[in-house]
């Protein structure tokens, strides 16, 4: 980690009042900043017990459910896109079950023909960043497909620049997909609180790399403090 990052977030754990214990917490499950990828999966009896169904446009038949406090910001992200901007979006994914993850990862294998291709597309089950209730896709008409092309639409490039005005990062971006280990998706946000959303924002990194680097910035403010 470049030392600037670090003496950055070392100054933001201190402003934060991050230690080892309340960062274990955060990014533990239940946590707003939990970590899911391939490397650190969910149970699969996993399930959040606050998920509601945000009330915004949704495309026909998705299921949109997500944890309370994520459910409301998303409100209010898409009744900004709306008031700042004349954008409507839509709701495409919101929370799933490990059995549904399992199906949608199943069913990409036969359409790639390998394990190896779907996994980088679509989270194995207990890999999904869905089943934390956490994450939405969005679409930019009700019958558009999710791809790469959300990025150019308006909503997309609205989304990508105000998403984290409410809590929410773009979390598959191009350039990190070694380090996120999925493609890229400039639909899939994640919620994460304003506060850490803004600095992933501002320094332009992965989830993968902010908590590492918080990790390192709180382990050594507590040695110091020892
Ligand atoms: N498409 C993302 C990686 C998921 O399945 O969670
Ligand atoms: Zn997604």
């Amino acid at each position: 980690m470049p030392l600037q990052l670090l003496s950055l977030l070392i100054s933001l754990v201190s402003a934060l009042s991050l230690s080892l214990d309340t960062l274990g917490q955060a990014t533990s499950l239940g946590g707003y900043l939990a970590l899911v990828n391939r490397d650190y999966v969910l149970a699969a009896d996993y399930e959040p017990d606050d998920l509601v169904r945000p009330n915004v446009k949704a495309t026909n038949g998705s299921a949109i459910l997500m944890r309370s406090e994520a459910a409301a910001a998303l409100e209010e992200l898409f009744a900004a896109a709306k008031d700042e901007a004349g954008l409507t979006l839509y709701a495409a994914s919101g929370y799933r079950s490990y059995g549904t993850q399992s199906a949608i990862f199943e069913r990409k294998i036969k359409n790639t023909g390998s394990r190896e291709k779907a996994q980088r597309l679509v989270a194995p089950p207990g890999a999904s960043e869905h089943q934390l209730g956490l994450a939405m896709d969005l679409k930019a008409t009700p019958t558009s497909n999710l791809s790469a092309s959300f990025a150019k639409t308006k909503q997309g490039q609205w989304v990508a620049e105000n998403a984290h005005r409410f809590g929410f990062i773009i979390r598959y971006k191009e350039e990190w997909t070694d380090i996120t280990g999925y493609a890229y998706e400039p639909w899939h946000i994640r919620y994460l609180g304003k506060e850490h959303a803004a600095i992933i924002y501002e320094m332009d990194i992965p989830l993968e790399t902010y908590i590492a680097a918080l990790r390192a910035a709180a382990l050594s403010q507590d040695l110091e403090e020892e």
